[in-house]
């Protein structure tokens, strides 16, 4: 396997690889460079969604999602098949289905048809944002936990129900310990026990601050490229640029864990 960086804070290009001959080895390998990188690029051959989930299996447990229809046949996997801006779900920063209370750590999205160009998915590094912030800033957000909702996506699918959940706002990352931002613009609400306008003017800074050119890669697709993203540190939009022209990509989302914040591992010493 070849690796190569996709830019100065996060990505990468793994190459080499044979998507159809999947091994727990190479799983691991990949693994490792997901922590280091957050977001993997692999090129490779179409995949039906048998095939992607037996993929996705080997990340951990594969989760239906609470709202979007799965493929027939398929549970776990979604289609995201947009016709121009109309019918657009996901243009706008987020991290995946943080409106449940345990939202998935990975996302497996496979390219099936891509538009001629554009369409790009742009992703960014919430651990380099966390970062550069202040010391009085970290420690201030450190205190926090915000609501998030899924009212807006549930809407758009005809649902009555708004599923929500409160996470902490800097979010200890599991495996690596690092810390990174957790809030974004498409599903968090306000901070706890805050108004929306009270919450408003902080959010929206940190709207900006998370998505900052350098923070950022952008990945154009070609057909059968694979990604895979840590969604515990990394933030994505999928920019809607393609007119009408059909984009079509296949989605899983890894069962992942409740995200815990500095102020929960005070409270609870190992
Ligand atoms: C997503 O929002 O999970 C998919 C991103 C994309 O369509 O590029």
């Amino acid at each position: 396997m070849q690796i190569e960086r996709l830019g100065g804070s996060l990505g990468a290009r793994a190459s080499g690889l044979d998507l159809r001959n999947w091994t727990t080895e190479l799983e691991r390998e990949l693994r490792a460079q997901l922590l280091v990188h957050k977001v993997l690029l692999i090129p490779g051959a179409i995949l039906d969604p048998e095939q992607l989930l037996r993929i996705a299996q080997g990340f951990g447990r594969v989760r239906v999602h609470p709202v979007v229809p799965h493929v027939e046949g398929h549970p776990g996997v979604i289609e995201i098949r947009n016709f121009g801006k109309a019918r657009t779900l996901n243009e706008h920063w987020h991290s995946d289905v943080t409106f449940e209370p345990e939202p998935p750590d990975f996302t497996l999205l496979q390219a099936q048809v891509v538009p001629a160009c554009g369409g790009d998915t742009l992703f960014a590094n919430q651990t380099q944002a966390f970062e550069e912030l202040s010391v009085g800033m970290k420690a201030a957000l450190s205190r926090l936990r915000a609501v998030h909702s899924g009212g807006g996506l549930a809407r758009i699918m005809g649902q009555d129900q708004a599923p929500e959940a409160l996470h902490p706002v800097v979010r200890l990352h599991p495996e690596t310990g690092e810390k990174a931002l957790y809030v974004c613009r498409a599903f968090t609400q306000g901070f706890e026990e805050m108004t929306a306008p009270e919450s408003a003017p902080l959010l929206e800074y940190l709207y900006s601050w998370a998505v900052r050119p350098h923070l950022t890669i952008r990945i154009t697709w070609r057909p059968g490229d694979l990604v895979i993203w840590d969604n515990r540190c990394v933030q994505h939009y999928a920019l809607h640029d393609h007119g009408d022209e059909e984009r079509v990509l296949l989605r899983v989302t890894m069962g992942g864990e409740r995200p815990i914040g500095e102020s929960k591992v005070l409270e609870e010493p190992s």
